[in-house]
């Protein structure tokens, strides 16, 4: 939520933080900003709306300066209008915040008190009022942002220009990422300070990660971190080996299209470290933890996750249970946080989150360690707050997901969650060579029948006219299928902003059933499996009461196909990667639908991709 791009160095700062922010609007899309020194004095633009309207206003504004912050928002307090647009100004002071001020309230009476001026509805320009303050005594940067840093709780990360020093800039952050980029050829010539790596990744491929309540402090050609406390660290610096194509939509309309395109390579990638191709067994190595020997101990799973990361969690209890025979639980982090968690010893707590920085999701996984728990995380990015709390670590290896709507992020998990499972079961004693192989060969069978789903592209785009029409979709299935029904509705929910709802097929008779008419559609996945013959059973249920079906199954299933008004068929596999495959024409029929009720399907109204808030 929110992208911040900061920049001191030798070329122009108006560029840099334009380009840079365009690769963070998946993060906040309302509203956007500059600060930049120019003549010696803080030259801000701010807009309304997507970037767009800000690159168009700076076009033709001339910056002579070095230095310089930008934004863009998702709001949290204060209407998504110029006013509260960051980067937020006070005095010579300028400021550009992500998170949230949770004391905010306290610290504006105590300044409104004062006599301080509060030109927007925000949280953050507070924090630029409590710096200027400082700075008039002290005159000093570091010092006035390290003076201010007890004085405000919350989740923040936070990037300050001081129009009388232009070739400084500090930063700290307790909670929303923050990372730094240094000169490529280390002449320390310029320095970045971005939300995300994407934001400078063009630039440098050197960062340095900040940890919560770190300060960072830029002044010519130095740099230097400081704790809460004020004293010096020595930070590690990380070299990132992602290319820039990896950011670029390579010619596809959308970011998730093209993320759509690349699951069957993001699907292999996410397995190939996990998996010995010669002998088609699953290895266990040391993974931050030794594998072997934290799976073989462990009594119980419990996963923690949010969105579509959370479905994830939910197929992989599934798994978990059924070839491990180990209890799993599955909580939202945003509850398990708050509902005080009975952690038994032993227990391996599981967070998924493709960014790594989903605020629940971390303090979930704080909670879990508090109570002792082993740790594994699951995660697209490598270094990411979660990633860093956890012992273990296993990785998506889908590259940069842009589209705000997860796709390759998690059949990329659901691999992961095949593999673990079977991990888990290998290092018990409990998984059959022969089993294994057959898992295996099945799992790897995958990438090719994404590529064969991802031929329903075209039937979606064509059906998408007729789809429109229906008030209402109803996802329905059984097993490991109900969580994706539930993931396909949330597409539809995200992108297309339709009512869906995501059912268990045999819940339907317990209520959804009387929503039912010639309006609604009800989406089936509905693969050949033991529990087929039930589900087609609640189809005949919704059908007689007019309901039209559009279903997902198996091959060239007859009587599925009858009583749909569309049937889409899948090829063959094991229960297991079913889902991954059946998500595929899910994630295309959302796709489909909001591009041709003409909404933007990267940046969805109201959300976010990294959700850094709870
Ligand atoms: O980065 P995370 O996986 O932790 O994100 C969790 C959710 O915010 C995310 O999956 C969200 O539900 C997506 N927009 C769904 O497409």
């Amino acid at each position: 939520m929110c992208g911040i791009v900061g920049y001191l160095g030798i070329q122009n700062p108006k560029t840099i933080i334009i380009d840079g922010l365009k690769k963070l609007e998946y993060r906040g899309y309302d509203s956007a900003g500059v600060a930049i020194i120019h003549d010696g004095k803080t030259k801000r633009i701010r807009a309304q709306g997507k970037l767009k309207a800000l690159e168009d206003k700076v076009q033709n504004e001339e910056f002579n300066g070095h230095v310089g912050i930008g934004h863009t928002r998702w709001a949290t307090h204060g209407a998504p209008n110029e006013r509260n647009a960051h980067p937020h100004q006070v005095g010579e002071i300028s400021l550009v915040h992500n998170g949230i001020i949770e004391n905010y309230l306290e610290i504006k009476e105590e300044l409104l008190a004062q006599g301080a001026i509060i030109t927007s509805d925000t949280d953050s320009e507070l924090v630029a009022h409590l710096i200027w303050n400082e700075i008039q005594k002290n005159q000093n940067l570091l010092q006035s942002v390290q003076n201010i840093l007890k004085r405000i709780v919350g989740a923040f990360s936070i990037v300050v220009l001081w129009e009388k020093s232009p070739n400084e800039l500090v930063a700290f952050k307790d909670g929303p990422p923050l990372i730094v980029g240094l000169s490529k050829d280390k002449s320390n010539d310029e320095f970045f300070i971005v939300s995300d790596v994407q934001a400078a990744l063009v630039h440098t491929n050197r960062f340095v990660y900040l940890n919560d309540r770190e300060v960072v402090h830029i002044k010519d050609h130095s740099i230097s971190y400081y704790n809460a406390d004020g004293e010096k660290l020595n930070k590690p610096e990380s070299i990132l080996d992602w290319s820039t194509d990896m950011v670029e939509k390579m010619g596809f309309e959308h970011y998730m299209l093209k993320e759509l395109y690349e699951q069957p390579r993001s699907v292999a990638n996410a397995m190939a470290p996990y998996i010995d191709t010669d002998t088609h067994t699953v290895k266990l190595t040391d993974i931050g933890f030794d594998a072997e020997t934290v799976f073989k101990k462990i009594d119980r799973v419990i996963f923690v996750a949010c969105g579509t990361s959370f479905y994830a969690a939910m197929i992989g209890k599934y798994l978990i249970e059924q070839i491990c025979r180990v209890p799993v639980d599955t909580d939202v982090a945003s509850e398990f946080r708050y509902r005080r968690p009975v952690i038994p010893k032993n227990s391996l707590v599981i967070s998924i989150s493709q960014s790594g920085e989903t605020a629940d999701t971390l303090a979930a996984v704080r909670l879990a360690k508090e109570h002792g728990a082993e740790l594994l995380s699951i995660t697209n990015v490598a270094h990411s707050s979660i990633d860093r709390e956890a012992a273990g670590h296993m990785y998506m290896n889908s590259g940069v997901e842009i589209g705000v709507a997860s796709t390759k992020a998690f059949t990329s998990t659901l691999a992961i969650l095949n593999i673990l499972a079977l991990q888990i079961s290998k290092a018990r004693g409990a998984l059959a060579p022969v089993s294994e192989k057959q898992y295996v060969q099945n799992l790897l069978a995958v990438p090719g029948q994404i590529e064969v789903v991802l031929a329903y592209d075209k039937y979606f785009s064509e059906a998408a006219e007729q789809l429109k029409k229906y008030k209402g979709f109803l996802y329905l299935g059984r097993g490991v299928s109900y969580p994706i029904a539930l993931e396909g509705a949330l597409k539809l929910k995200e992108l297309a902003y339709m009512h869906a709802e995501g059912y268990a097929a045999g819940e339907m008779k317990h209520g959804p059933l009387a929503l039912i008419d010639d309006n609604m559609a009800i989406v089936v996945v509905a693969p050949t499996d033991e529990l087929l013959d039930k589900t087609i059973s609640n189809l005949q249920e919704a059908k007689a009461r007019g309901g039209k079906i559009i279903s997902i199954g198996t091959g060239e299933n007859k009587s599925l196909k009858s009583m749909s008004e569309y049937y889409l068929s899948l090829p063959h596999s094991l229960w297991t990667t079913n889902p991954i495959i059946s998500v595929v024409p899910l994630q295309l029929m959302a796709y489909h639908l909001a591009h041709s009720l003409g909404y933007d399907v990267d940046q969805p109204r109201n959300l976010a991709k990294s959700v850094t808030v709870e």
